[in-house]
């Protein structure tokens, strides 16, 4: 049998084929397929090697559902609640994390700063670190770890991005938490393709996860995201590992949130918040009062919204600008809130209420940099567009809760008492609330005044008050 000249794999789900196309066979995505070496044996007997590593050494055996042992799990704290939170209550002993995002965005800060609250001893005695950077040199560690004020005895630093050399200094180190920054940088001598494709993420990150899984270790992978926004490497990474986080943020702004895509000891909805300053990052605990830190008052176009995120609510600032269009066709853009979303409630008004969008350009914004994916989001996106077409500030005491129906109804919202509750301790005086939420309930909470909504038809006052 002839062998082909070159093999065009996808750089996200790792298929071959023998051919280009433009869009992969298996799974879908356009411009992904790269050419390469064929594969020849070095790389397949690498690919059985890393299968016997998994291997364990025992006999599989079948057990009764009924008889397996509850676990337990074994938790160490980050030293930072925000992502303890994130992770489900701290990190899993023997658990696999990926954490991903755009570079300079502060990953490698993040791990360098909690690596030493990881060294803290806990019940079974010391605790050992070991940072293995692929991406830095020791003295550029050093430097950084100053700055950031990072001490730890147990914390040990490892620059080399070759597995085959890694893997025996954990075997001889045998520390509980090995950090990996970044697996894109990893590579395995024994595989011909470059560090960063597919085949070397795969099987780099294969050699981690089965210590974690076989001896207990606990991994924190960096992972790179692509121009996208997805992780760079094969989806399957995704697949592989029991966490994953993204840290995302605005570049010039200083916050920045963590959150989980995939969670297999906790939810997903969870968010942690931080900021970025000189001495590393910092947990913001109260995000809301960061949010609205020095909000324009009196302005039109402004109005804030709680959304839950996980189990805290959030307030936040929505902001409209809609302005006289000077294209054929308007002009839609949103930043923090879903652009479908936003269209939606734009033709709701449009047809409900009469207002002529569809002659203007409109741009939302959220404030802070947060995503809103929340439905009760939606009358204070709505107030916020309607003040900015009438050029009207909704009053700065004022925050709307509610999601909006195709008929222009106002729905109810989850967690009511939680976001009312929140919008009080920040000092907002009047709160627009869905109708059906309040029921026969007071119309007023703490000193606070309810302004029950059955549907945008309903005339409100929301302009300020001396
Ligand atoms: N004095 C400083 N020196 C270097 N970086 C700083 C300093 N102060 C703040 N930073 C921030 O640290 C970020 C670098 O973070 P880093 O952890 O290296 O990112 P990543 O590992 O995600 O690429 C910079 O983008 C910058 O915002
Ligand atoms: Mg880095």
């Amino acid at each position: 049998m002839k062998t082909p000249k070159s093999v065009f794999t996808c750089s996200e789900c790792g298929h071959t084929t023998s051919k280009w196309y433009g869009k992969c066979p298996s799974c879908g995505a356009w411009n992904t397929m790269e050419e390469g070496e064929p594969i020849v044996e070095t790389q397949v007997s690498a690919a059985a090697r890393s299968i016997k590593r998994l291997a364990p050494e025992y006999e599989s055996e079948v057990v009764r559902f009924d008889e397996l042992e509850l676990p337990d799990f074994i938790r160490s704290t980050t030293g930072m609640g925000e992502l303890d939170r994130v992770l489900g209550g701290g990190l899993v002993h023997g658990s696999v994390v990926l954490l991903a995002g755009e570079p300079g965005i502060g990953k490698s800060t993040l791990l360098l700063q909690i690596s030493s609250s990881l060294c803290e001893p806990t019940g079974s005695g010391e605790r050992k670190v070991l940072y293995v950077s692929g991406e830095e040199s020791q003295g550029q560690l050093k430097l950084r770890a100053k700055r950031l004020g990072v001490t730890g005895k147990s914390l040990y630093v490892l620059t080399e991005s070759n597995v085959s050399r890694i893997i025996p200094q954990i075997d001889k180190l045998h520390p509980d938490v090995v950090i990996v920054d970044s697996i894109q940088t990893m590579f395995d001598e024994h595989i011909a393709s470059a560090p960063g494709s597919v085949t070397q993420v795969r099987e780099t990150a294969l050699a981690f996860i089965s210590k974690a899984k076989n001896e207990g270790v606990s991994v924190i992978m960096v992972g790179h995201v692509n121009k996208e926004g997805g992780i760079a490497g094969p989806k399957v990474l995704e697949h592989m590992v029991d966490a994953v986080l993204y840290f995302e943020g605005e570049k010039l702004r200083s916050y920045r949130i963590i959150r989980a895509i995939k969670n297999r000891f906790g939810s997903t909805n969870e968010i942690g918040m931080f900021e970025m300053s000189d001495c590393g990052l910092e947990e913001v605990t109260n995000p809301s009062e960061a949010l609205l830190e020095g909000r324009p008052k009196g302005v039109s176009g402004n109005c804030a919204v709680c959304v839950m995120e996980g189990t805290r609510p959030i307030i936040a600032e929505v902001q409209a600008l809609v302005a006289q269009t000077s294209y054929p066709s308007p002009r839609r853009t949103s930043n923090g809130i879903d652009y479908n979303r936003m269209c939606l409630i734009l033709a709701v008004l449009e047809k409900r209420l009469g207002y002529r969008f569809s002659v203007n350009d409109a741009y939302l914004n959220v404030i802070g940099g947060l995503h809103i994916d929340e439905p009760a989001a939606d009358l204070a996106v709505a107030m916020s567009l309607i003040s900015s077409i009438r050029d009207e500030p909704v009053a700065d005491d004022l925050i709307a809760i509610g999601e909006i129906g195709l008929a222009g109804e106002c729905r109810a919202v989850q967690n009511f008492e939680q976001r009312v509750s929140e919008a009080v301790r920040l000092g907002f005086r009047r709160i627009i609330v869905p109708a059906r939420n309040l029921n026969r309930r007071p119309l007023s909470f703490d000193g606070a005044e309810l302004i029950p909504v059955k549907s945008i038809f309903d005339k409100i006052d929301v302009s300020p008050k001396d």
